[in-house]
């Protein structure tokens, strides 16, 4: 099996993460200095959010250089030292490449939009006209009202799916496919493992229709692939496309295109199931997902930067769990909720840990989001999806010692609501408590490494398991996990299959018959 098949992926805003230069702002080094803890915790990849220069109008992914670093980072000296201590350890990186759009500040553009004649004016999609291809649909909807901005100075229109701040790269011109190539073997000479390709669906666009999954742009990231295969085999590519199933699934392709993709099939039902206390949505999704080409992966999550998004369930199901999860107007934007996991569990622990469980015992690679282990709280007062992005609580000291910049410097403030604070929420206090979140997270990451076939091991539903609780067992032929999880507040009872259950955490041992679950409790068991 290839590494990433069975990872455990850390996503980490390295503005947040650690301040090594006391300038209030997270950087490389400072990341470099927190990989014990994150070893410790059982990571073997770590995913940086956008590290490259950026007017940070949406936090790095507007792009002003393909090559730079954000100052506030370090240097490409910091980067080098970062992957070397990551590969020393035996991990791999992850890093952000922004493949649609740039910045309207990336240099491109500015030359771009001098004149309709400069030789970057193709490297952008214009029009004379606002109305070309109405059947693509608004993604920030919170923020913009057309895909389409006007440019004062060439007279023209320009085409941009996210902010106005962020024109999208014309892939009809082969010299900007040509200027992702070489930025993909820049970042790979530079010891990058993998890349996740940001809102990777919607690189053509072709009239008549919505502009996502074309088939031009799957060609593209075959083309992609078919170039880090040849010059730098074993690279990975992890696509972002937040799409239905069916436009899902061919980013796969035949085991030819992207080796993952993020699970956003699977993730909102885990929310739906839990507020449901019904296991049907969870069991329903997971089964219906077809098996994967050799060699590829989900990449399963439960939280991210950006907000939990609803933009692939129904809009009656939105509403539902819109009403449920974020009662307050200000927790939603554009088509989500943008709320950290512990809050979104109203701070109870045994649901985090629980839903922790899921997603360490489904089908995929899971992926962490930073600070979730330990429960940390969210901002909505902080605009956009900034609120989950706040600094890093590592111990109760100033500033959650993240950094030794006075308090008005940092980046964010640190969470302050009475739940969520640093003296009630860091890694030090749960770091000493083996029955903090921490440990239990880390118990779970560190015995899934143990069980073989979680990565993509068989998956068959316990029948007639009471709506509340998800069973399913795991297996790969020679080893069988059985998984147990209470989506309720009452006691459960389940009927063990025939055979000697033994618990991977302590032991103890069951006989097949009934077994009770208490309040949102989850349990792992192998057949003896
Ligand atoms: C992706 C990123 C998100 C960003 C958007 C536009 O969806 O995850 O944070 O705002 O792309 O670049």
């Amino acid at each position: 099996m290839n590494w990433y098949e069975d990872s455990i992926f850390y996503e980490l805003y390295p503005r947040a993460f650690c301040d090594s230069d006391g300038d209030g702002r997270g950087d490389l080094l400072g990341i470099r200095q927190k990989l014990d803890y994150l070893q410790w915790l059982g990571v073997d990849v770590v995913w940086l959010l956008p590290i490259g220069d950026s007017p940070l109008r949406d936090d790095g992914y507007d792009v002003r250089s393909y090559y730079q670093l954000h100052p506030d980072f370090g240097t490409i000296e910091s980067f080098r030292m970062l992957v070397d201590e990551v590969h020393a350890r035996g991990m791999k990186l992850l890093i952000d490449l922004v493949v649609n759009h740039t910045s309207d500040e990336h240099a491109w553009f500015k030359e771009a939009r001098r004149s309709k004649d400069s030789p970057y004016r193709d490297y952008y999609v214009w029009s004379d006209t606002p109305d070309k291809y109405p059947e693509v649909r608004i993604i920030f909807i919170d923020t913009e009202t057309s895909n389409w901005t006007y440019d004062e100075g060439s007279g023209q229109y320009y085409w941009h799916r996210f902010f106005s701040s962020q024109p999208d790269l014309n892939y009809d011109n082969p010299k900007v496919q040509e200027e992702m190539f070489r930025a993909l073997a820049y970042w790979c000479e530079l010891g990058a493992d993998a890349f996740r390709l940001d809102a990777c669906p919607y690189l053509f666009e072709r009239d008549g229709t919505n502009g996502e999954s074309l088939p031009e742009t799957h060609d593209f990231l075959k083309k992609m692939r078919a170039f880090l295969d040849t010059n730098y085999p074993g690279t990975v590519l992890l696509g972002e496309a937040n799409q239905m199933p069916e436009d899902l699934l061919p980013y796969f392709s035949d085991g030819d295109e992207m080796q993952m993709s993020f699970n956003f099939i699977v993730m909102p039902q885990i929310y739906l199931s839990l507020k449901r206390q019904d296991h049907t949505p969870l069991m329903r999704v997971v089964r219906d997902t077809p098996p994967l080409p050799e060699g590829c992966q989900w990449a399963t999550f439960l939280r991210n930067h950006d907000e939990l998004t609803l933009e692939m369930v129904t809009p009656e199901v939105r509403q539902e769990m819109w009403e449920h999860y974020s009662p307050y107007m200000n927790q939603r934007i554009n088509l989500g909720i943008r709320r950290r996991l512990a809050p979104l569990m109203d701070g109870d622990l045994r649901r985090v840990a629980m839903l922790y469980s899921l997603l360490l015992t489904l089908p995929g690679a899971p992926v962490l989001y930073y600070g979730d282990e330990i429960g940390m709280g969210d901002d909505v007062s902080l605009p956009d999806r900034n609120g989950v992005r706040t600094p890093m609580q590592w111990d109760d000291g100033p500033n959650a010692g993240f950094s030794t910049a006075p308090a008005s410097k940092l980046y964010a403030p640190v969470i302050a609501s009475a739940d969520y604070n640093p003296a009630k929420v860091n890694v030090a206090a749960q770091m000493a408590d083996p029955n903090s979140l921490l440990h239990t997270i880390r118990k779970m990451v560190l015995a899934r490494k143990q069980v073989s076939g979680l990565a993509h091991g068989a998956v068959e539903w316990l029948p007639n398991a009471p709506k509340p609780v998800v069973a399913f067992t795991r297996s790969d032929g020679s080893f069988m996990l059985l998984a147990l999880h209470n989506l309720s507040g009452d006691e459960q009872m389940v009927t063990l299959p025939p055979g000697s259950w033994r618990d991977v955490f302590d032991a103890t041992q069951t006989a097949a018959g009934s077994f009770t679950l208490g309040a949102y409790e989850w349990r792992w068991m192998v057949a003896e």
